[in-house]
């Protein structure tokens, strides 16, 4: 039996008002499904109080989309760790592929606001993956490796087993540029991937913190594909984007994937 599941959604920046509060209204948060995993949701700054508020007292948590590194001072704009676990926030995701292509993020920038999540108790979720040009050089392997490295750098071993990873190959997220039509990996060679960052975990740590760790594939996961993700032995959990917009697609993700588990 593995561990429950952390199936997160990533709303990017999508929903507005009433389509906040209607998504709430039919997404079922006392669905047996929802208890039996992780379900964490990421709204826009402005509606994780209101998901806060929400998810007490159900099977949800509340993740940010991203953080700033510094505490508190003049960085217009910027919101920090701190305020996010102020206002009820678990998770964040930090070094999503659109911050790293669309805001330059790098690694280096990922890995300090990794360390100040953590600082603050709050999980980071870190994404990363190769793009279509390096899948396609055969340097996935090289790619993966040097991510973990340079992600976890200075994370000390009782915090790096608190940090979710997030496998997103670039070429297979669905509003991904880089192919004319983007489709999920092959859960097969998902797996394969999930195992070689899981090895060098272990080769960073340990191998319970290898253990620990939740590893989650993203990239086009919707009810039709994540139960054939949820059987490989590596695969944690996924991260949806476009099928959680929809509470009720993002409901069958959450069942499918528990019943597969
Ligand atoms: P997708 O997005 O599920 O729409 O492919 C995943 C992501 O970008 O996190």
């Amino acid at each position: 039996m593995k561990q429950k599941p952390l199936i997160i959604a990533n709303w990017k920046m999508n929903l507005a008002g009433s389509e906040v509060d209607r998504w709430l209204e039919k997404f079922d948060a006392n669905d047996p499904a929802v208890s039996q995993a992780n379900v964490i949701i990421c709204p826009s700054f402005v509606f994780l109080e209101k998901l806060a508020h929400h998810a007490k007292g159900t099977g949800l948590a509340v993740g940010a989309q991203d953080l700033y590194w510094e505490d508190k001072g003049a960085y217009t704009g910027e919101i920090s760790g701190k305020q996010l676990i102020d206002i009820g926030c678990q998770f964040v995701i930090v070094g999503h592929s659109e911050r790293r292509k669309l805001f330059g993020e790098t690694d280096e920038v990922v890995n300090a606001k990794a360390l100040s999540a953590l600082q603050y108790r709050l999980r980071p979720i870190i994404c990363f993956g190769e793009n279509y040009k390096e899948k396609e050089e055969g340097q996935t392997k090289k790619v993966i490796v040097d991510k973990v490295r340079e992600n976890f750098k200075d994370i000390r071993s009782t915090d790096a087993r608190k940090v979710v990873i997030a496998y997103e190959p670039l070429w297979a997220i669905s509003t991904s540029t880089e192919v004319e039509e983007p489709i999920a990996d092959s859960p097969e060679s998902a797996q394969v991937v999930h195992k070689l960052i899981r090895k060098t975990v272990a080769e960073l740590y340990d191998d319970n913190v290898a253990k620990e760790i939740r590893i989650a594939y993203g990239g086009s996961v919707d009810s039709s594909n994540v139960a054939s993700f949820a059987a490989m032995d590596d695969i944690d959990g996924v991260l949806v984007g476009g099928a959680s917009k929809e509470a009720s697609s993002f409901q069958s993700v959450v069942s499918e994937f528990v019943e597969k588990n």
